[in-house]
């Protein structure tokens, strides 16, 4: 799908025109016929909010003007307007959007082509080319909208899907060796670095966390490393973005109940393909921020050498942690690799993981977990950015008091608390292994959904790239004026 800007109106006759209308006080584009004025009538008072004409060969659509000033409602709408078109089959889209403003015209157009999305690789040919999304093409009119605007926004969708498409990869395919090969050949596209530390290294480093939960794994782990650095980098301190790459999560040893629990576990690495995800966006839109990433990968298998409840660790930090729940797993590694975050001083480490069903619990699909104990005005830009897209995260406090039931009576802490308020002491277990500025974000409700969500659909939503996007060109945007 490639979206383009126009440098001229467009009018009836394209293959499918798209208009924004007033539909209490309609001021209908030219040279709609009287037949066609009639059926827009007709279907106002039905209380659609986007209608459908035909004239000649041309299919128009006119959508209803919104009052709000929010956003989400537009990519809502781009959303129902991809159902109208996949029905009609259509190809190339052109939008009149210079009724709107020019954030409102991109907002419905990324709706639109977040709903064209589809994981079709495992069907056969026939069903593949009756499914596929038919829109290839989309074209945009307003007066103040630049090349460069539908260019990002191409970025960010392809960033988008590709995150998607890995998420939605069975194990058996995306293991951690497949996702680290994945993010190298995108860091050549995009031109960001890549290194990826293999199984020797990671023991020669003694990641005890990340080595511990790989043991029960037929696959080794991997470690891999970004860093986007570009000359223009408005940041004298990187961020660094540290994401959950537990490829499957059978729960290992301490086995996840068989029913139903376990089978959407293959979007438990939705984290670190989230990082990978939001560095390829950076790149390719070349936003000016040094940022760093680094995606600990392997799955979590029970096994004759697996890790048992009762064993005790020694971290990548040094610290001992009995195990006390090998389902507790995505905490090991993330510990490892924030520890290992500390060597760059960074500004601040953000990780993103799909840590508990806790946080799951909470607040369902409708918002994304943050929490930890970086500066106040980190967590207002991170909300800001969330509402923004719409990809919305919710503060969870993060008292001392919730570290209490992490002691262990032999090790320095054990990797599982009370049951209560689980999301924040997995949380609280993470803070003992980094001494940067830390925020936690937990996306176990929100990086995969069983059913279609407007332009979120089934499967891998890629949740964490706009978002993360977002913040950074807010960031270098601010910095840039300071
Ligand atoms: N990967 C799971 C968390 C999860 C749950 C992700 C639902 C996505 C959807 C994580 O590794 C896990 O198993 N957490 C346990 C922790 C418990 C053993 C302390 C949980 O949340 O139950
Ligand atoms: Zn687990
Ligand atoms: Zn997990």
């Amino acid at each position: 799908m490639l979206i383009n800007v126009l440098n001229t109106k467009p009018s009836i006759g394209n293959e499918a025109v798209v208009f924004f209308i007033d539909f209490e006080n309609p001021n209908y584009p030219e040279k709609l016929n009287a037949g066609s004025i009639e059926s827009i009538e007709r279907q106002i008072l039905l209380d659609k909010s986007i209608i459908e004409v035909h004239q000649s060969k041309s299919c128009i659509f006119l959508a209803k003007k919104k009052e709000e000033t929010d956003l989400e409602p537009y990519r809502k709408l781009g959303n129902e307007l991809s159902q109208l078109t996949q029905k009609e089959k259509l190809g190339v889209i052109t939008i009149d959007g210079h009724s709107l403003q020019p954030n409102e015209l991109l907002a419905f157009t990324e709706g639109l082509a977040l709903s064209g999305y589809r994981f079709l690789t495992y069907f056969k040919p026939e069903a593949r080319s009756k499914k596929i999304f038919s829109v290839t093409q989309i074209d945009l009119y307003h007066p103040n909208l630049i090349e460069r605007d539908a260019e990002n926004l191409n970025h960010l969708i392809k960033a988008t899907f590709w995150v998607r498409d890995m998420v939605n990869e069975p194990v058996s395919v995306m293991n951690a060796i497949r996702f680290s090969k994945e993010v190298v050949l995108k860091g050549q596209e995009a031109s960001f670095n890549v290194e990826v530390l293999h199984k020797m290294k990671i023991e020669s480093l003694r990641m005890g966390g990340l080595m511990a939960v790989n043991r029960g794994s037929i696959d080794p782990p991997t470690f891999t490393i970004c860093e986007y650095k570009p000359t223009q980098a408005t940041n004298k301190k990187p961020f660094v973005l540290v994401g959950k790459g537990v490829m499957y999560d059978t729960g290992g040893l301490s086995l996840k109940p068989t029913l139903n629990s376990m089978d959407q576990m293959k979007c438990d690495m939705a984290g670190a393909a989230a990082v990978a995800g939001t560095f390829y966006s950076l790149a390719l839109q070349q936003v000016p921020v040094w940022v760093i990433g680094l995606m600990p990968a392997t799955d979590n298998r029970p096994d004759g050498n697996a890790y048992t409840p009762g064993d005790v660790i020694t971290m990548y930090n040094g610290l001992h942690v009995e195990v006390m729940n090998t389902d507790a797993e995505g905490r090991l590694i993330l510990a490892d690799a924030l520890t290992y975050a500390d060597q760059y001083e960074p500004e601040l480490v953000i990780d993103l993981a799909t840590l508990t069903g806790s946080a799951q619990m909470a607040i369902g699909q409708e918002a994304s977990v943050m929490m930890g104990n970086a500066s106040d005005m980190w967590f207002q830009k991170l909300e800001e950015a969330g509402t923004e897209v719409h990809e919305r995260l919710v503060r969870f406090p993060f008292w001392d008091e919730y570290k209490e039931p992490l002691k262990s009576p032999i090790a320095d802490l054990k990797n599982i608390g009370k049951r209560e308020a689980g999301a924040i002491s997995a949380g609280k277990f993470l803070e003992h292994f980094t001494k940067s500025p830390y925020i936690h974000i937990d996306i176990a409700g929100t990086a995969f959904l069983t059913a279609d969500d407007s332009y979120r659909l089934q499967g891998g939503t890629g949740v964490g790239v706009r978002l993360l996007t977002d913040f950074f060109k807010k960031i270098s945007i601010t910095q840039q004026n300071d």
